[in-house]
């Protein structure tokens, strides 16, 4: 026998996965193999495969003769723009990419020489669940992936791509991860399916209105990252990781060539409309403040009152974080404050610095906030800022009031810098319910009840609805133009460059989860 030829019959026959049959069925439904998207993802002849033989075990109903080399994951290591990443990417035409005891093990060796070469760790997700056949030894595999996806959350990135099924438990392992990007129309995530759905609740409704890439994009905000297709998914997580570090101890890549069209710091001078109750779209600040086309918003489809996403200063990546007046009046949430509190968790555990642009009128009023925990909810945002120990800053563009200044990344809460521009208004609240509180007796007492509310509206404005108060008490370390944000931004960073803040020792804090 030659070996050499039957070790290449060997890669061949493991090439070919499920068969023709199903490769075609795979392509006509708009998706790539398993193989195909690891090479797209990866730089191009990078990829090193690694259990590329591995054989499930499985003697039952007859499962000892339907064993595929590799056993329907393909798992191994390469890299994307040069460095290194490790991989596993299900393969649905093999048992429908189910994840068997060894297609467990075999993610479970990727994932742990992530951890242990400090690298980030992405998974193509498409798989009919845990394999029907081998019962509860392929639940315990899936119980493996949760706990190193756990143990791994905060030492290396990890990213999920959903891009065929992903329902039961299996979902878990995504949404232990930091991203999850999913393909629409061909992907789906749900703990229990539409049928089981309309036994129990009697409610009618198909797998993409209840589990697709928009339902988990704007409603459960599961999904950080809609893709058109497989390739435009690819493509994303390529783009993301450049704005990563490999581990929690090493700083993003900060490519040295960066452009910024001097034309924004005029633009951003008319960003703000005249009357401070119109709103405006603050991406158009970030904009002007960042590197030309450097932000890669997060999240964009859910909680739109709060933006969040990478940016770079002078090709340093930052996290941005920022109320958006033109959703809800940037009203803080039960939504945009997880949002907004997970993303600023990320920025923290991989070392990236956090830029704050804040015009927020508070916290969304109503039964249906409360009931829901817009107190812990919104604690958790309170909480990640607090024990954020990257350089932190804050812009306050127009409004910051009541408990929403505090939370939004205040110098009480451990912030490194507070700037304001001069159309700042801080205060504990609105001027008009201000007014209608403080001077309650003055204005009923009066001839003309409305004209006596107005006078002490104005009056009150003119005390607070300025950065003054709050820069004598030192609140906020200076009131800068609007045209000097980029400077003071990247001024203020490059002094905090070497902060060294340590978190008081204990095992782990107790977030308001
Ligand atoms: C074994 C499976 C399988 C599974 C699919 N296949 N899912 N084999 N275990 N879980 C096989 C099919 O038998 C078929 O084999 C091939 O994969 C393709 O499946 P089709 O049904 O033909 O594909 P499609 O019509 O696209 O439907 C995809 C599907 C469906 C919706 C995912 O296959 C399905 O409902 N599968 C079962 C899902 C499920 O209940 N899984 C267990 C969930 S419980 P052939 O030979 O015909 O190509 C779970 C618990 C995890 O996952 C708990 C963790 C804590």
């Amino acid at each position: 026998m030659d070996r050499n030829k039957d070790l290449l019959e060997r890669r061949e026959a493991s090439k070919l996965g499920g068969g023709e049959k199903r490769i075609e069925r795979q392509h006509s439904q708009g998706k790539l193999t398993a193989r195909e998207r690891v090479t797209l993802l990866l730089d191009e002849g990078s990829f090193n495969e690694i259990g590329q033989f591995v054989e499930h075990r499985s003697t039952s109903f007859g499962l000892e003769k339907n064993k595929v080399p590799g056993d329907g994951v393909v798992t191994g290591f390469g890299t994307i723009h040069g460095r290194l990443v490790y991989v596993f990417s299900q393969d649905f035409t093999v048992l429908g990419g189910s994840l068997s005891e060894t297609h467990a093990a075999k993610i479970c060796t990727v994932m742990d020489m992530a951890m242990k070469n400090g690298a980030p760790l992405i998974g193509l997700n498409d798989s009919g669940g845990a394999r029907i056949q081998e019962g509860v030894v392929s639940l315990a595999g899936y119980a493996d992936i949760f706990f190193r996806n756990t143990r791994a959350s905060g030492v290396i990135p990890q990213i999920s791509v959903i891009m065929g099924p992903c329902a039961g438990g299996a979902v878990y392992s995504p949404a232990l991860t930091d991203f999850v990007v999913m393909v629409e129309d061909t992907s789906y995530m749900f703990v229990t399916g539409p049928n089981v759905v309309k036994t129990v609740t009697h409610e009618e409704v198909t797998s993409e209105d209840l589990g697709g890439a928009k339902a988990h994009a704007e409603k459960s905000g599961v999904n950080h990252f809609t893709a058109g297709n497989d390739v435009e998914a690819l493509k994303e997580v390529r783009d993301l990781l450049t704005y990563m570090p490999q581990n929690a101890n090493e700083l993003a890549p900060s490519p040295s060539i960066f452009e910024f069209n001097k034309s924004k710091l005029e633009t951003i001078k008319g960003v703000l409309p005249d009357n401070n109750l119109l709103p405006y779209d603050i991406r158009k600040v970030v904009e002007c403040v960042i590197d030309d086309n450097s932000f890669r918003e997060v999240h964009e489809d859910f909680a739109k009152n709060i933006v969040v996403g990478f940016a770079r200063v002078e090709g340093r990546t930052i996290g941005v974080v920022a109320n958006q007046p033109m959703a809800l009046a940037g009203v803080l949430d039960i939504n945009s404050s997880r949002k907004g509190g997970r993303f600023v968790r990320f920025c923290d555990a991989f070392n990236i610095p956090l830029l704050v642009f804040e015009d927020v009128p508070g916290f969304l009023p109503g039964t249906d906030q409360e009931w829901n925990g817009i107190i812990s909810n919104g604690a958790k945002l309170l909480y990640a800022f607090s024990e954020a120990t990257v350089p932190r800053i804050t812009v306050i563009t127009r409004k910051a009031y009541g408990g929403a200044f505090d939370v939004m990344n205040s110098k009480s809460i451990g912030a490194d810098l507070n700037f304001a521009w001069p159309t700042a208004e801080i205060a504990v609240m609105g001027a008009k319910g201000a007014a209608e509180i403080i001077f309650k007796h003055e204005i009923s007492g009066a001839d003309d009840p409305e004209a006596k509310w107005l006078e002490k509206e104005a009056e009150y404005a003119e005390m607070f609805a300025n950065p003054y108060r709050a820069a004598e008490r030192g609140i906020i370390d200076d009131v800068i133009l609007p045209e000097e944000t980029r400077a003071k931004v990247i001024a203020g960073f490059k002094m905090l460059e070497n902060k060294a803040e340590v978190l008081p020792k204990k095992k782990h804090g107790n977030i308001p989860l």
